[in-house]
């Protein structure tokens, strides 16, 4: 107690004592950040959102899905169980600004991509109801109505591209293409696979003749947690091993 007043008494002892305690706190929260490019290790399949996938992922946070839905599986039983692997922190590495989320009054979304057909999704979107009965997610159906502006695409990946995110200056270039050639049956898409592997092609929402919204945040929920090949995923070497397994 005769300690302790000596601090608040005298008002030197007092800032000298302040300094002390921040400059550690501060010390345990920036030291790490300087191993961070160690620390999250780099994982085989893990690629930048292709731009209609990124598209979709701005309509996807201008929605506010991550209010109701989480991406981050934890590495518990029941989520595992529930969800599949854990998320890596590769996965999100990507992210600008992540979409791990707090809140789950609808399921997690991190391993959603190929779990239901494109088809299921745009009707999940457009009506929920009528594909899960009892279900309380709000209707998106003005999504399928509204159409999407691949124009400017491409200053998107370019701003991604300065925070450290891997687009190419092809990949920038051909933005608007890759965008256009994604949503439309039957394009070419030979170049776009290579850039984006596993992206998946053609029309997306049920409506051929244009490209909409609901095209892109389909696109996008396909590609949630589809990166990495978890078959032949090693986590003691974080790498994928080729598809040998010991
Ligand atoms: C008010 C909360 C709420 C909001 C906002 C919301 N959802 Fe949902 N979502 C739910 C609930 C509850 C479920 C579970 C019932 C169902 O499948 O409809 C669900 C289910 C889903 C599923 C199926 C997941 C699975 O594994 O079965 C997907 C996909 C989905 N939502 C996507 C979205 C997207 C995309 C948005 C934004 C456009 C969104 N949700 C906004 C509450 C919400």
């Amino acid at each position: 107690m005769i300690k302790h007043e000596k601090f608040e008494t005298n008002s030197i002892i007092l800032l000298v004592g302040i300094l002390l305690t921040v400059a550690i706190g501060g010390l345990v929260e920036i030291v790490p950040l300087f191993t961070i490019g160690e620390t999250i290790e780099k994982v085989e399949g893990v690629r930048p959102l292709s731009p209609l996938e990124l598209t979709g992922r701005n309509i996807y946070i201008s929605e506010g899905c991550y209010n109701c839905h989480s991406q981050q599986i934890r590495p518990f039983r029941d989520e595992v169980e529930r969800y599949g692997h854990y998320s890596l922190a590769a996965e999100s590495i990507y992210d600008h600004p992540f979409q791990w989320g707090s809140k789950r009054t609808g399921p997690d979304l991190a391993r959603v991509g190929g779990k239901y057909s494109n088809d299921w999704q745009a009707a999940h979107l457009i009506d929920p109801r009528s594909v899960v009965p009892e279900s309380i997610m709000p209707t998106y159906a003005h999504l399928a109505e509204q159409e999407v502006d691949a124009k400017d695409i491409g200053a998107d990946l370019k701003t991604l591209a300065i925070v450290g995110v891997p687009y190419s200056e092809e990949m920038i270039k051909e933005a608007t293409a890759d965008m256009i050639a994604q949503a439309t049956p039957d394009a070419d898409t030979a170049a776009l696979l290579q850039r984006y592997p596993k992206a998946i092609v053609g029309d997306l929402d049920g409506n051929p003749a244009k490209i909409t919204k609901m095209d892109a945040l389909i696109a996008y929920l396909q590609s949630l947690g589809r990166m990495v090949d978890f078959t032949t995923y090693r986590p003691e070497l974080g790498t994928n091993a080729g598809g040998t397994q010991p």
